[in-house]
């Protein structure tokens, strides 16, 4: 029995929601690119949860359905004033005040796949709202009711700065939510589905699958993005910055991929829309930047950029706190992680692997006063 270190290559599971066929990403066999480019997120969490596109009467009605449970319980708002937020990652908050709604839905251990189907609507329909809450809080301002006149895209942004973004910043928010809806088993629908094979229930999945976000080889990989390029301010630092980088064996965040060999195909729209919106808010810099990093790793260790690396960018400039961009991945991939905890709860077996033990042979127990 020998391990394979990270599962890599690994079939773990089997999925009708998404594939990564030779660096293609496919959501129930339709291209992301045509996704990106046609649909809108909405359309994407049906497509996800039931596996087939919707008609214009199912769209409509799946968006009423979630504007209907955008509110947030007052228990949960007044959760995220009870703390200091501004000394916690917001992450860490957001995983504890999505725990924490799983104490108000009545629902919540019925295994009944009606009511899971309705948990995932709930889960998605305010998970916005708890992440302009806490960005919101943490500011001493009061949280924006969400407006049930709008779409996820415009109503997060609305919540966000309690004025409505224009059409430009609602089309771009609305297409990097479609690109980050699923991704086959990557870390964290992983832990989400290991999580409720044990059938527990999908707020302890989702509450997981955030968890294993968090980290910056995961999700958190986009604000150390925007790390790095406050770091290096202008496109004429650049290579050297990145060279140093290399010498000092350090990774640049943003690159690599444990599928992807040619190229991530999300990366190319988020390109373009980094783009636009850093033209749009007068700061081209931060496009430039991250054109030159991109031309100095692929040159020097042939690395393609990932999902997270021009995302950084087109969240800076739609007015995002650099620290609050992997709430924004996580209240679009918890589409995503319902959609394999529903098909995980359709099919279940309990995850359960084994391990490769490699430490002492068997030894005799020393008394404690003997050792
Ligand atoms: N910068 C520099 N070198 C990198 C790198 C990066 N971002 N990503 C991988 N490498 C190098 C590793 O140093 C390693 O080199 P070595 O064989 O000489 O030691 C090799 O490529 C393989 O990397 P490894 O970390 O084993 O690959 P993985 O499949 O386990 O990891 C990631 C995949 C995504 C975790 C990894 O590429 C990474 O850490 N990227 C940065 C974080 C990030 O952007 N995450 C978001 C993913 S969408």
């Amino acid at each position: 029995m020998s391990a394979t270190k990270g599962l890599e290559g690994v079939v773990a599971a089997t999925t009708s929601i998404s594939s990564i066929i030779d660096d293609k990403l496919t959501y129930v066999g339709y291209d992301i690119d045509d996704l990106a480019e046609n649909s809108s997120f909405e359309e994407v969490v049906y497509l996800l949860w039931y596996r087939r596109l919707p008609n214009a009467i199912e769209l409509q009605d799946l968006k009423n359905q979630l504007a209907a449970n955008y509110e947030i319980p007052a228990e949960v708002i007044s959760h995220l004033k009870s703390y200091d937020l501004n000394k916690v990652h917001p992450m860490a908050a957001l995983r504890t005040a999505v725990s924490y709604l799983g104490l108000f839905d009545e629902e919540a251990d019925s295994q009944d796949s009606d009511a899971n189907f309705r948990k995932a609507l709930r889960l998605q329909a305010k998970m916005p709202t708890i992440v302009a809450a806490i960005a919101r809080i943490r500011k001493g301002l009061e949280p924006v009711s969400p407006r049930k006149d709008l779409g996820i895209a415009a109503n997060f942004l609305y919540m966000l700065k309690g004025e409505l973004p224009d059409d430009v910043e609602v089309e771009a928010f609305d297409k990097a939510l479609i690109l980050h809806a699923d991704h086959e088993l990557n870390a964290s629908t992983f832990t989400a589905r290991v999580c409720v094979a044990t059938l527990s229930d999908i707020y302890s999945g989702v509450t997981s699958a955030i968890s294993a976000l968090k980290g910056p080889l995961h999700g958190g990989a986009n604000e150390q993005v925007m790390k790095m390029l406050k770091e290096i301010d202008s496109p004429e630092n650049a290579e050297s910055y990145i060279l140093n980088k290399l010498a000092n064996k350090e990774k640049i965040m943003g690159f690599g991929h444990r599928v992807y060999r040619q190229g991530d195909p999300r990366a190319k729209h988020l390109q373009k829309m980094s783009e636009k919106l850093t033209k749009l808010t007068g700061e081209p810099k931060w496009y430039e930047m991250s054109v030159k990093i991109e031309e100095v790793v692929r040159r020097e260790k042939n690395l393609p950029a990932n999902v997270d690396f021009y995302s950084a960018s087109v969240y800076h400039s739609l007015g995002i706190e650099h620290d609050l961009f992997t709430l924004i991945f996580a209240m679009s991939r918890v589409s995503g992680w319902t959609a394999h905890i529903l098909e995980q709860y359709e099919n279940n077996r309990l995850i359960r692997p084994r391990a490769e033990y490699v430490g002492p042979g068997k030894r005799a127990y020393v008394p404690l006063e003997e050792r």
